[in-house]
């Protein structure tokens, strides 16, 4: 099968009319937006894209706006080709593939404002993050009008983000959150994890080890906020390879960090692990009773 790679977003505009003409109305677009080094999550997401829509695209951009310092965004691993071959193989029809300066061009000035979702957790660690994933984000939409966007559970905040932003600014696109690929150890996959060497990458589970500490603590009847926060915080402190930036328990709809935990609560911590800060999460829900 072949699959285009676009750099411009002309490209883009024209590929869409084309596909609308071949449908003889709105052709459905299923986009996967990715910063690429793509991996086996971000494979998923483009298969189930494939099983939805009648085309499948996908955008490969390391978006500046999102990082929040210089040496973060020269050191993101980038690898185009191979990103283009696992697009292509998972069914992709169209990647767009383009420099910074066909995002944001001389002049650029519009930035979408994320309110009170944006300020927890990853928000508070990362000023101004979100600011640049809403605006890449409602870019691209604009870019191919897709009928559906599909993203990662891994990033939970920026999902809930991105459904706010959708929500708020009427955005015609359905947000489908795709439960989060793990590696056979538990660790969430991520672009990130290419830059772990042995010793770190052992470490890394450590996230995933407390997430389910905290989840068993919660399974055994624990809804005291705090006393889940100390259980994820203890499997930290026996890995002095990671150093904690968060141990969360927080409202799973609106992220304020919670007391006790009543209705669905979101468990997430993120961590530096050698070189590396990564983030997890699982989401704890009372089964539905008959
Ligand atoms: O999750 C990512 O890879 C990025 O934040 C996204 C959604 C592609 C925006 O740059």
């Amino acid at each position: 099968m072949t699959m285009r790679i676009a750099t411009t977003i002309a490209e883009i505009r024209a590929w869409r009319a084309e596909a609308d003409r071949a449908a003889g109305g709105r052709a459905a677009v299923g986009l996967v937006p990715t910063m690429g080094y793509l991996h086996a999550g971000h494979v998923s997401l483009v298969a189930r894209a494939r099983a939805e829509n009648a085309r499948v695209a996908a955008s490969v951009f390391v978006n500046p706006a999102q990082f929040n310092s210089a040496e973060d965004l020269a050191r993101y691993p980038r690898d185009p080709e191979r990103d283009a071959a696992l697009l292509r193989d998972a069914g992709c029809d169209i990647v767009l593939m383009p420099d910074p300066a066909e995002v944001y061009p001389p002049g650029f000035q519009t930035w979408v404002d994320v309110g009170p979702i944006a300020a927890p957790l990853e928000g508070a660690h990362r000023p101004g993050h979100f600011r640049g994933v809403a605006t890449v984000v409602l870019k691209l939409f604009g870019i191919f009008e897709p009928a559906r966007a599909y993203f990662g559970q891994k990033d939970y905040q920026q999902l809930a983000v991105i459904r706010t932003l959708v929500r708020d600014l009427d955005v015609p696109v359905d947000v489908v959150g795709c439960p989060t690929v793990r590696e056979a150890d538990g660790l969430a996959m991520s672009s990130r994890n290419a830059r772990l060497g042995p010793d770190d990458r052992r470490a890394a589970t450590v996230l995933h080890r407390a997430l389910r500490a905290a989840e068993a603590a919660w399974a055994g009847g624990e809804r005291d906020a705090g006393a889940l926060r100390a259980r994820m915080a203890a499997v930290f402190a026996q890995e002095p390879r990671a150093a904690v930036e968060y141990v969360s328990v927080a409202d799973a709809a609106t992220l304020e960090e919670l007391e006790a935990v009543r209705g669905p609560a979101l468990l997430s911590v993120a961590a530096v692990v050698g070189p590396v800060r990564l983030i997890d999460n699982i989401v704890v829900r009372e089964p539905l009773r008959a």
